[in-house]
């Protein structure tokens, strides 16, 4: 079993980030209950490294998808996505979404014929994991429609991983008084997901 970590903790508070929180309270947990399992993280540096792909990157990455060439460095993040069991990505709620290094990175697995492929019915995915869990906070409280996890549902959906959840700890920065109460919960939300076989 390889757990992936997608840890797109970009925050001004460091060692302080509620959404930091959320991701070390699932993955303590799922270190816990699941002793033998494998964890791959991608930090926030190799995040922002990522270069958005412009025409010659993609150019250069169809001819090698043409000749199934998928052992190629541009398809690494996407062989390691495709590969893992479970995921969890981490992303504060930035701009109704997340941050834009987090958007390069779905670029970047997003690698047709090898995370998914389209066939006369439309597109199917190939990714491995059973379950995907997208942990996000909040300066506003939760709306029903919220662009990130909604992106990330479809994402889950499109790489054929069966189950998404998600936990948005909201409201974090419009009530201040009651952030504490809301982040401890919310931890706890993500344990409860983390512990689940
Ligand atoms: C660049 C930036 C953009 C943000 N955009 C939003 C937003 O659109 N909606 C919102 O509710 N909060 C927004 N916030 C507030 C954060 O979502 C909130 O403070 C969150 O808890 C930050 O997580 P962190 O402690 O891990 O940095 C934004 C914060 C930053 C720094």
């Amino acid at each position: 079993m390889k757990l992936l970590i997608v840890d797109c903790c970009v925050s001004q508070r460091g060692a302080n980030s509620r959404t930091r929180r959320l991701a070390e309270a699932y993955v303590t947990a799922f270190r816990a209950s699941h002793a033998e399992a494998e964890i791959e993280t991608v930090p926030p540096e190799t995040l922002l490294a990522l270069r958005p792909f412009d025409v010659e990157m993609l150019n250069e990455r169809d001819a090698l998808a043409s000749v199934r060439a998928f052992d190629a460095p541009v398809f690494g993040l996407a062989r390691q996505f495709r590969e893992a069991d479970r995921i969890v990505v981490a992303a504060p709620f930035w701009d109704l979404s997340f941050p834009a290094a987090l958007r390069t990175y779905i670029e970047h697995i997003s690698a047709n014929g090898l995370a998914y492929h389209y066939d006369e019915n439309g597109c199917h995915g190939d990714c491995r994991a059973d379950r995907l869990v997208y942990l996000t906070s909040g300066g506003d409280f939760e709306r029903e429609d919220s662009v990130g996890v909604a992106y990330w549902r479809q994402l889950t959906a499109m790489f054929g991983i069966p189950r998404f959840d998600y936990v948005f700890a909201g409201g974090l920065d419009a009530r201040p008084d009651t952030a504490e109460e809301i982040l401890t919960a919310s931890c706890a939300l993500a344990r409860r997901l983390a512990e689940e076989k």
